[in-house]
Order: structure tokens, then C-alpha cells, then sequence
């Protein structure tokens, strides 16, 4: 048995080093390594929580939209306050793009190099991808014209030799198995995506008003100026190079017919690219059907409520799915939810095996170091910065698959169309979704279900409007005066990367305790106090690995989740020690 480690994992979210034991080409056991640590909830504490959801949402770059929501939900709990009708359907619109904008970032950039090698596109033929593209969509730009223009500006960019992103690739590994054609057609729409992110960042804005921090949430509702604002001209003069600078407000009639615009374009490209490039790669690769499949336990809080109340139904239903049993779904009692530090580089006055509720953890960092001399973490009891959240003491998966499973199980007619088309296609059932390849498909049939939706919120909106009730917050909890002296407040959501909680207390008018579980924390956790792997850790057993050295398929497995650790670890400072350093085998660069 022989122990790797990949550090740092590439094409992530903050920083992440995975170990694994490979024995007889397949992995044995694995270690997920969360190398940086957060803290923000100790710069969170004693701020006002009106403030909150700005700082919370900094925790990362990526997840931004989620971690605003699920704070400001917070202290809207703790305060008492419902937000109105046109708050909710802006939320809805605003975060909806944020999610979908995601999903396609996760798959083109940050997966597809994992299934495709961008190096063999160069020896395809443009005339037969063209017809392999057609084949699977009517997307116009597929056509030979477009894809030898994507051959040349590739054989460009590996000429100059400044490889960027494509530097440090495992180019050529025998896991590479589609035609040079598939890849042409993915590279090309690798491109295309980037082009797209611009268009859903403008649409993002346009609601949020800055990008990838939104700035128009407010406790209570939104913050947008009313419809009769018009077109806001900023004092920049006319500038030929910067047209877009000069934007309507969102809320006035131009403004919403923009979005409409926009939402339109983000359709179009989840629909005819997106979606079909996810399932053919997925389908092309059955002999992954069951790899990394991990626990079976599956957890989502719900999202994108349809309804003003608690109570509303969610485009995204809440519930769990344990021990892979896809006939019956488990309610969520987030009392049940704790995190322990067991293996993590925390203390808890409780003791290192306490299971402690997020409402009443603490965040004091204990690094203890990796053994010494290193080159692995191998007999080191703690080795990750991210704690270790279980449900009812049991490790959940979390993100699209959990959510489109959940969903399918409590009767979603749209995910079920989705889910069977696909599962049909292969003439299997529900659980061929479990596993790597499945996250894959799940995610881009979320996004499409979300990006399909943004019409009918928008239409919602502008009915809300055009009856005159333009309310889009109720302040009237923002008075400090009126709060109690003590409160506590909670929420749960769904990031991209899958279900996350903030939990806080309000202590005369200030932030006390503060604590995030992340999507990240939840897959990414290390073992817990009965030693058991976390939900990564467990789908990567019994993953092939062809060859050590080139570890591809165990990238393939990793990316499956999205990992972002920026989120998942508990701001280095300078008395932190740096992450580690050593390099043994690295991914594709980003
Ligand atoms: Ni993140």
C-alpha cells in the first residue's frame, strides 16, 4: 500500500490537499485536508448584525451570493422579520443566476480538463466535430467554420508556449477516452462559457449591483430604487469603449426588460450547450456509472422559496435521503445537526469527541502540524482546518446530486422528467445518478431547472410591481432600540456547493457567537470521533488509478464535488502558520 498526497488540489476553491493509499490500481482509503484556515467568525463577533451578511459573504470569491443569503436570513430570524413578496422574487432572480453562473464555471473550468484533453482536440477534424456537435444540439455556432477557428487559437496558445491554464495537465492519460472530436466541441464551448460568465456578470449586477459580492440585500428585503427611478447615467461621460457602464436601474421598465434579455441568453446557453455537453460526457463514460458514489446519504435544506411564508414550497425541496434509499425521504431537523473537531486543527472546551451544535461551537485554532519529516499526514490525529459536521452523528453529502435526489424522491415533476430522460437514455434507474458522473448530471439539471424558472420569478415581479405594491423591504426591525437585549437566529440554505447554515446571537445590539457550516464542511470533512471518513474521503475508495503519478481519475472524483475550502475552513493571520508546502503530485493549474 502505498500513501500519495496532491497538494495543492487545483481547480478548487480555496486550498485543498487530498491523500489516498493505493493498492492494486484502486484506492483504499483517502484524507481530505482543508489547508487554510477561515476564522471569519471571529471577525464576525461584536459587529452590528445588520453589517453581517457583507462580512460573511467575503468568506469567499465563488459562494458569495449563498453565504449573503444565509446571513441576512440569520438575523432576519433572530429579529422577527418576514420580507415582502418583491424581496423574495429578487432574491430568487439575483441568486438563481448566481447558481446557475456557478454550475457552468464548476463544469467547464474547473471539470472539464478531468474528461476531455484539450492537447488531442488538436488532431481533430473540424468538419466531424461539427457533426458530432449537431448531433447532440442545434446550438448555432456549430458549425466546421467555429471549430477550426477553436483549433487555431488552441495551436496558438501551445506554440507560444505559455501554456496557463493548460499547463501541468496529465495530456495523453490512458483515462482519456473520447474521440478528439468530443474535445474540440467541449474546448470550444470552454471558451464560449467565458464569453456567457460575462453576460450572467452583467445580469448579476444588474440586480446585485457589484459582482461577485452583491450589494443590494439589506436586513429586511432588497435594496433597489423603484421603478420610476429610470436609467441612471453615471458621471463618467460618454465613453466609447465603455457602453455598458451606462446601465438602467434594474426595477425600471428598461431594467427589467434587460434582464429579460439576459435571462434569455443564460437559457440558451444552459440548455443547448450546457446540458448537452454534461450528458454526453457523462454517457460516454458508463464504466464510471457507480464510481465514487461514496455514502448514500444525501441532505438539502431547500431553495428558492415559491411562497412568502416559512412553510412555502421550495423549487428545490428539503429533506434527506440516507443509506441510499431513493423510496423514502427523511425530514431535517436542524437540532440534529453538530460538528466535531476531532480531527480538525480546533479545540472545544468540550473535549475533542464532543459533537457540539454550531450554535453553540467555538472557533480556537490548534494547529499541531503535519509529522515530521513530511510528505504525508499519515499518524497525524488532526489534519484539516475544516471541522467535521455530522447529521444525527452521520456524514451527509451535499450539493446538486443531494438536491436533485431529494427532490426526485419528494415527486418534483421537473426533476423527474429531467432525472428519467437522462437515467432512461441509459436504460437504467434513478440511482445510476449516484457518483461522480452523477454530480456532473445533477448539476447541470439544476442549473437548467433554475435557469428555466428566472421567467416566471421575473414575471411574478412585474405583476407584483405593475399592482402598485413596490415594496421591496420591511425595516421596520431596524431599530436597535426594539430588539431584545438577547436573540438567537439561524438559517439554512443551499449554495452551489450544497446546503449551508449560519447560526448567530445578537448580545445588546452586537454579533456574539457566529458560526458557518459550509457546503465544503460538510463533503469535505475529515474523519469524525468514530473515525468515519467524510462524504469526499468516502467516494473516493475504490476509485482506479491507472497510474500514481498522474492521479486523473481521482481529480475526476474531487472536481465531482466543487469543493470550495475558502468556505469549508473555520483569514490566515500572521501568527497562523502557512499552508503546507509540498508539492508531490499537482493538477492542472486553473
Ligand atoms: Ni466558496
Amino acid at each position: 500500500m502505498t500513501r500519495y498526497a496532491i497538494d495543492p488540489v487545483t481547480r478548487v476553491g480555496g486550498h485543498l490537499r487530498i491523500e489516498v493509499e493505493v493498492d492494486g490500481g484502486a484506492v483504499r482509503d483517502a484524507w481530505s485536508s482543508g489547508t487554510v484556515f477561515r476564522g471569519l467568525e471571529l471577525i464576525l463577533k461584536g459587529r452590528d448584525p445588520r453589517d453581517a451578511w457583507l462580512f460573511a459573504q467575503r468568506v469567499c470569491g465563488t459562494c458569495t451570493g449563498a453565504h449573503a443569503l444565509a446571513s441576512v436570513r440569520a438575523v432576519e430570524d433572530a429579529l422577527g422579520v418576514m420580507i415582502p413578496r418583491n424581496a423574495r422574487l429578487l432574491r430568487n432572480l439575483l441568486y438563481g443566476a448566481i447558481v446557475a453562473r456557478d454550475h457552468v464555471f464548476t463544469f467547464y473550468q474547473q471539470s472539464a480538463f478531468d474528461w476531455i484533453d484539450p492537447l488531442a482536440a488538436l488532431e481533430a477534424d473540424p468538419e466531424a466535430t461539427a457533426r458530432l456537435a449537431r448531433s447532440i444540439s442545434d446550438w448555432p455556432s456549430s458549425n466546421a467554420a467555429h471549430f477550426r477557428d477553436v483549433q487555431a487559437r488552441l495551436a496558438a496558445h501551445v506554440a507560444s508556449g505559455r501554456l496557463g491554464p493548460l499547463a501541468n495537465g496529465y495530456w495523453g492519460h490512458p483515462a482519456y477516452v473520447m474521440a478528439p472530436e468530443a474535445d474540440l466541441m467541449v474546448m470550444a464551448h470552454y471558451f464560449e462559457a467565458l464569453d456567457w460568465q460575462r453576460r450572467a456578470n452583467r445580469y448579476v449586477t444588474l440586480l446585485g449591483g457589484k459582482d461577485p459580492h452583491p450589494q443590494t440585500l439589506i436586513v429586511g428585503g432588497m435594496v433597489l430604487p423603484p421603478p420610476w427611478g429610470g436609467p441612471v447615467k453615471p458621471p463618467i461621460g460618454e465613453h466609447p469603449n465603455l457602453p455598458e457602464r451606462e446601465s438602467p436601474t434594474a426595477l425600471s421598465p428598461e431594467g427589467l426588460a434587460e434582464l429579460e434579455t439576459l435571462i434569455g441568453e443564460l437559457q440558451a446557453f444552459v440548455d443547448r450547450v450546457y446540458v448537452p455537453d454534461a450528458l454526453a460526457i457523462a454517457q460516454y463514460h458508463e464504466d464510471w456509472l457507480g464510481l465514487g458514489a461514496g455514502l448514500g446519504n444525501y441532505l438539502s435544506a431547500g431553495e428558492f422559496p415559491e411562497g412568502d411564508t416559512a412553510e412555502s414550497l421550495r423549487l428545490l425541496a428539503p429533506g434527506r435521503i440516507m443509506g441510499g434509499d431513493l423510496e423514502r425521504l427523511e425530514p431535517i431537523d436542524p437540532a440534529a445537526m453538530a460538528e466535531t473537531v476531532a480531527h480538525a486543527w480546533y479545540t472545544d472546551q468540550r473535549g475533542d469527541d464532543a459533537l457540539v451544535p454550531p450554535a453553540e461551537g467555538e472557533t480556537t485554532q490548534r494547529y499541531s502540524g503535519p509529522p515530521v519529516p513530511f510528505d504525508t499526514l499519515e499518524g497525524a490525529d488532526h489534519y484539516s482546518w475544516i471541522k467535521a459536521p455530522r447529521y444525527a452523528e452521520v456524514p451527509m453529502e451535499v450539493g446538486p446530486l443531494a438536491r436533485i435526489l431529494v427532490s426526485y424522491v419528494a415527486g418534483s415533476r421537473l426533476v423527474r422528467t429531467a432525472v428519467n430522460d437522462y437515467v432512461g437514455r441509459l436504460q437504467l434507474g434513478v440511482e445510476a445518478l449516484s457518483g461522480t458522473t452523477g454530480r456532473m448530471v445533477a448539476r447541470a439539471i439544476e442549473a437548467q431547472l433554475v435557469v428555466d424558472r428566472l421567467d416566471r420569478w421575473l414575471a411574478e415581479l412585474r405583476e407584483t410591481l405593475a399592482s402598485g405594491d413596490v415594496a421591496v423591504a420591511d425595516i421596520t426591525a431596524w431599530d436597535p432600540g426594539v430588539w431584545p437585549a438577547e436573540v438567537s437566529g439561524w438559517s439554512l440554505g443551499e449554495a452551489p456547493r450544497g446546503t449551508v447554515g449560519h447560526w448567530l446571537t445578537i448580545e445588546n445590539q452586537l454579533l456574539g457567537a457566529y458560526q458557518i457550516i459550509d457546503a465544503t464542511t460538510w463533503n469535505g470533512s475529515p474523519r469524525d470521533t468514530r473515525n468515519w471518513r467524510g462524504p469526499l474521503e468516502e467516494a473516493l475508495v475504490g476509485t482506479p488509478v491507472v497510474d500514481p503519478a498522474r492521479p486523473l481519475e481521482i481529480l475526476r472524483t474531487v472536481h465531482s464535488f466543487a469543493p470550495c475550502t475558502a468556505c469549508a475552513a473555520h483569514l490566515a493571520g500572521p501568527e497562523v502558520p502557512a499552508p503546507i508546502q509540498v508539492h508531490v503530485h499537482t493538477g492542472a493549474g486553473r
